[in-house]
């Protein structure tokens, strides 16, 4: 039974109020751009173009509907639990409160692949447009540090060259790490000024490249399946959808964040829940125009809305696109972290990762080990991965934790059916079942090469538990344990 014990709600909500490590410097308006921050980029700068020419031609706005729509159901859970458990564990408390330590260890290990690997995927796509740039201004980055390893890297002569390691995704990661040892509110105001910027470009892409639209792109709008299960047609709607959910994980995040708010009951919804309607709204408006703009299966590159801006006729634009999508990119890696790193300081709290993750700096009041830790654990994939092998693992780690999360709503209500809830999942009983199933649909669509490396993930997590945190859990050493 000790595998089941669970954390009490009451002991999470005195932790949450009498928290004096993190400082509570974020409000509403904050919390929604710290989840536009965390939502909009690898997933709308560069596969909307992937998913249009090879799953669902210019029915990628239907995916991303449906993608978004299974995210509103987990964000609606998300949204019940941050308002009634405002700390920094985000779905790894949630589980500790409801299913008990073991699922709560295998959510907190599974969220490394939602968070430090979805920064790892955004490094390579930032790595991706910051080349695209610099080959702009005729300054090459050397093929062989431009890619994964193993890439073959096709130069301006048309000779090839193997790539050897990722160079600016490695070097953004540094970046971003000494930014976030530096302080939440200092992240949190260039997080703003950069969301400001990258809404900013997808609204310019919009209202400009709207005129260029050729209706005729867009037919035929569900393009027929081509024999595989990926390649069109429906399920080709469906498989587009499970890709592009990669462009929705980041909204939960914001929860992660709940210990800074200044108002969490409040806020924590009004953050998650606003920032991912913003968001499905402009997916589907500029996913709409992308399409009609080029015609899909020419959209299969590394920076598909610049290719949009200059078959436009922006081409001016073009170059504001790449560096507005920089920025946003670069606000993704740093929600994304953040987040990780804050998940990581709830565990180390319960006692099931080690004490000096929990170490605060003295001056800059942050998790600063554990930063310095996470940014070489984030750019040494980044350095070796492409984004296809990592944003795969990403998507199906995320849906795990949104499923869960969605479940253990439930379960909660079931338990605790009196507790009070500052937010409440609206219609639960149809909301959070719908949330589970869609997660599991769109996990079903991801290939099987990321089910088995989940699976060896999961299993790795588990041998650690049993040979160090079962054994530290401070839950275990007479904590309160409601089981
Ligand atoms: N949603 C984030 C992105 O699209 C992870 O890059």
């Amino acid at each position: 039974m000790s595998l089941f014990r669970r954390k009490s709600i009451a002991a999470l909500q005195a932790e949450a109020a009498g928290e004096q490590g993190l400082r509570r410097v974020l409000g509403s308006v904050n919390l929604v751009l710290l989840g536009i921050g965390a939502i909009i980029g690898t997933g709308i700068f560069v596969l909307t173009g992937t998913v249009a020419a090879n799953n669902a031609g210019p029915a990628v706005v239907i995916s991303f509907g449906l993608a978004g729509l299974a995210s509103i159901f987990a964000a609606l859970c998300y949204s019940e639990f941050a308002s009634v458990v405002p700390v920094a564990g985000s779905a790894y408390t949630y589980g500790y409160a409801t299913l008990g330590e073991l699922f709560a260890w295998i959510i907190g290990w599974d969220l490394v692949l939602e968070y430090a690997l979805a920064a790892t995927t955004v490094a390579i796509g930032w790595s991706g447009y910051m080349i695209s740039l610099l080959n702009g201004w005729g300054i090459h980055v050397p093929a062989e540090l431009s890619a994964a390893r193993g890439t073959v890297v096709t130069l301006a002569d048309g000779s090839q060259v193997t790539a050897a390691f990722n160079l600016p995704a490695v070097v953004i990661v540094a970046l971003v790490t000494l930014l976030l040892v530096r302080g939440i509110k200092e992240s949190a105001t260039v997080n703003n000024v950069i969301v400001f910027i990258k809404v900013a470009v997808v609204l310019l892409i919009i209202a400009l490249a709207w005129k260029a639209i050729q209706p005729a792109n867009w037919q035929p709008f569900i393009p027929p399946n081509e024999g595989t299960r990926e390649a069109f047609g429906v399920s080709g709607i469906l498989a587009g959808a499970a890709v592009v959910f990669f462009a929705y994980i980041g909204f939960d995040a914001v929860s992660t964040a709940a210990q800074e708010a200044k108002n969490p009951q409040r806020d924590m919804p009004i953050g998650i829940i606003g920032s991912l309607l913003i968001c499905t709204v402009l997916y589907m408006v500029v996913s709409a125009v992308a399409t009609g703009v080029v015609p899909y299966r020419e959209l299969n590159v590394p920076d598909p809305m610049a290719v949009v801006a200059d078959r436009a006729g922006l081409g001016w634009i073009s170059t504001l696109i790449k560096i507005g999508a920089l920025a946003g990119l670069t606000s993704v890696i740093l929600v994304q972290m953040l987040g990780q790193t804050r998940v990581f300081y709830s565990m180390s709290r319960d006692g099931l990762l080690p004490a000096w993750v929990n170490i605060i700096h003295p001056r800059f009041r942050t998790p600063w080990i554990t930063t310095l830790v996470l940014g070489v654990a984030v750019s040494i994939p980044a350095g070796f991965l492409t984004v296809t092998e990592a944003s795969h693992l990403v998507s199906i780690g995320t849906l795990l934790a949104f499923a869960i999360v969605s479940a253990g709503v439930l379960v909660l209500r079931v338990r605790e059916p009196a507790l009070h809830r500052p937010f409440r999942t609206p219609l639960v009983w149809l909301v959070a079942p719908l949330g589970v199933f869609s997660s599991a649909y769109l996990m079903y669509f991801l290939p099987r090469t990321a089910w088995e490396r989940l699976g060896i993930w999961l299993a790795i997590g588990l041998v650690l538990y049993f040979v160090y945190g079962r054994r530290h859990s401070k839950l275990a050493q007479g904590g309160d344990a409601a089981a």
